[in-house]
């Protein structure tokens, strides 16, 4: 049976990639596992490399170590969320690279379809790491950041190194007008997503995803 650990100690392997070269995390697995990364949840499926908690501070793994994190669809199951950006910005080399997926605050399907969800996200939810942003005396954490707001969850999925959301509607035959619809709403969203989230993106069903690419400076 798998069962949710109570967070004593972390387990597994946190040097596994160190002798390959780059370190890559891919936190709150779940069951998608990446073959050349560490794989990291707090419950330990069959293919979870480490458990541990990343509610608890500090992870195990030293500062400015790591290369690269993949985090999707993790934060927003996660309540002290700055907390953990400002750990995993610790853990991250310089430059190193922070890539996370998180669902858009309009979208009733991915936001509040899920029970342990706390919040959504927003075009501009990260831009408290930048430099330049009014709000950045919130923490002292900085990132160079590239935000984008996405339509659907599983389509285009050429966004990402790693895609774990795969359509499941791609065998139906109405598959390339979907297609076709969700390019199209995407075009427009990527013309001025500020413009979509204000308003116009209830007319369209919200959107799904908010992407994020964080590099630590
Ligand atoms: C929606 S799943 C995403 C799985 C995978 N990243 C994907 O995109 O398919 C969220 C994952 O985060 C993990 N998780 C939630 N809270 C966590 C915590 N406090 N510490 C570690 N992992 C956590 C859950 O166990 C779950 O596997």
């Amino acid at each position: 049976m798998t069962e949710k650990s109570d967070h004593p100690e972390p387990t597994g392997q946190a040097d596994k990639q160190a002798t390959d070269g780059k370190v890559v995390l891919n936190f709150g697995c779940g069951d998608t596992k990446m073959e050349d990364a560490i794989n990291v949840d707090h419950i330990k499926l069959p293919n979870v490399d480490m458990v541990f908690d990343f509610e608890k501070f500090p992870y195990p793994f030293e500062s400015n170590s790591v290369d690269e994190i993949h985090m999707y669809f993790v934060l927003e199951h996660l309540f002290d969320h700055l907390n953990v950006i400002k750990e995993l910005h610790r853990i991250l080399k310089r430059r190193g690279m922070l890539y996370i997926r998180v669902p858009h605050g309009s979208g009733m399907y991915g936001q509040w379809g899920e029970f342990t969800h706390y919040r959504g996200y927003g075009w501009h939810s990260f831009d408290i790491f930048k430099a330049d942003n009014k709000r950045a005396y919130y923490t002292d954490v900085r990132f160079k950041i590239k935000s984008r707001v996405k339509y659907f969850l599983t389509y285009p999925y050429d966004w990402y190194q790693y895609n774990t959301w795969v359509p499941h509607w791609e065998k139906y035959w109405f598959s390339p007008l979907i297609k076709l619809w969700v390019n199209f709403i995407q075009s427009l969203i990527d013309l001025n997503p500020e413009f979509f989230e204000r308003f116009w993106c209830y007319y369209v069903g919200g959107a799904a995803e908010v992407y994020v690419e964080l590099e630590k400076v």
